[in-house]
């Protein structure tokens, strides 16, 4: 769930250290990649060796213990997608409203930029003191996510307000705050990817450039997004979700046809063959000093056919790779094709389309109005593309 993501914990003096454990273990059992900040003053109920086993990665104590000429704070910010301090006493929630600087774990704080998270633990006595809900207040309304202590039996031998919050829920907070909305949960979505290849004989095919790169994003973006992703492309790729390889156009016809009879959206990021081989030789062609001619036919135009046979609650978009006139080309593609939306992209630009990591795309509906997604890694474009049409924008 978590494998791009670091995840920095805060540990501090309080008495619910040692439950911070069960929450880096938890992480890790998500893939998620665990640095540990610690005030002096946590080391007092959780141990180094303990920390370092669970997280593997060494822990951050020290302000001055400077590496690669980076501070440390700053190094730690940089290095992660989200800051959760737990448990955090009242003494570093006090300090960090106050912009105070007086460790590793407060100067990152301050530093720090993305998301953030804080569960207080505390002596119920502290928790009702006013210069506590005054400075929690004033960190709630810098945004700061704040999980509430519950209530319950604590470690000072008293029952109120103060146990440190469920680590499940801190857990829970963590996914809200760093993994995209599940936008696409319930959907079925149909993903082609890659490039048909059409075979003259048994070692020969004709081919194109496609590299299947945005098809692949664009199934691992909707995964993302909670769809359930049927992937079905040219070449094998290991994935969460079902994937069916094809290779020639009349297979993946075959198969879209199948999958889609059931699904919501389907979207043909695969650059398919117009046209197919005639006559495909069973044994391999052999030169014999003359020429030979291949004769082309129309394969099935699997868009066309997939738009013709959609009810109105299918969603179909296609792509087109265009080397001139991308817009007036793609407007009049969406038009002869019949699906819902258009990506266009202009392949003459060598920086994006076919083989590259990056793209710029045009997103056209059927009325032909048109959106356009700024160039960027094809990762950050295929999540773009999926929220226009699927939802957010
Ligand atoms: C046994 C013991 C348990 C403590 N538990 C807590 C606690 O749960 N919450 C809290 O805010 N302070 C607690 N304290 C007080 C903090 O450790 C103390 O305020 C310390 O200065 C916090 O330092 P730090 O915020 O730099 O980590 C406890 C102290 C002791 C001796």
């Amino acid at each position: 769930m978590f494998s791009d993501k670091t995840i920095l914990i805060g540990i501090t003096g309080a008495i619910a250290a040692y439950k911070t454990c069960e929450l880096i273990r938890l992480l890790k059992k998500h893939n998620a990649n665990v640095k540990i900040v610690v005030t002096p003053n946590a080391l007092n109920f959780v141990t180094k060796t303990t920390l370092e086993t669970l997280s593997q990665n060494p822990i951050n104590i020290e302000q001055f213990d400077i590496k690669n000429f980076k501070p440390e704070h700053i190094a730690l910010t940089d290095e992660s997608d989200i800051f959760i301090i737990a448990p955090i006493s009242a003494n570093t929630i006090s300090k960090i409203s106050h912009g105070i600087c007086d460790n590793l774990l407060t100067s990152t704080f301050c530093a720090y930029k993305k998301p953030i998270i804080i569960a207080p633990c505390m002596n119920t006595n502290m928790w009702e003191n006013p210069a506590i809900i005054q400075n929690l207040e004033v960190l709630k309304n810098r945004g700061i996510k704040i999980i509430e202590p519950d209530s319950g039996f604590l470690a000072c031998d008293t029952q109120g307000k103060g146990r440190l919050a469920d680590i499940n829920i801190i857990f829970e907070s963590a996914k809200e705050l760093l993994l995209p909305s599940q936008i696409l949960k319930n959907k079925k979505l149909v993903i082609t990817a890659g490039g048909t290849k059409e075979n003259i004989d048994p070692v020969r095919y004709i081919g194109n450039y496609s590299s299947g790169k945005m098809g692949i994003a664009l199934a691992d973006s909707a995964y993302k997004l909670g769809a359930d992703v049927v992937l079905i492309s040219t070449f094998e790729v290991s994935k969460p979700y079902k994937v069916i390889v094809t290779s020639d156009t009349e297979n993946m016809y075959n198969s879209v046809k199948n999958e889609f009879k059931n699904a919501n959206s389907l979207i043909m990021a695969a650059a398919v063959s117009d046209f197919k081989v005639k006559y495909k030789s069973e044994q391999k062609l052999k030169k014999n000093g003359s020429t030979i001619t291949l004769e082309l036919i129309e394969n099935p135009d699997i868009l066309f056919e997939m738009s013709k046979i959609k009810t109105n609650n299918q969603i179909v978009v296609g792509f087109c790779a265009e080397s001139q006139n991308l817009l007036e080309n793609a407007k009049t593609k969406i038009l002869k094709k019949g699906c819902d939306y258009l990506c266009a992209n202009d392949i003459s630009n060598k920086e994006i389309g076919f083989s590259s990591d990056e793209n710029e795309v045009y997103i056209i509906n059927k009325n032909l109005e048109i959106q356009k997604i700024n160039k960027d890694k094809k990762t950050i474009v295929a999540m773009k593309i999926l929220e226009r049409i699927y939802g957010r924008s």
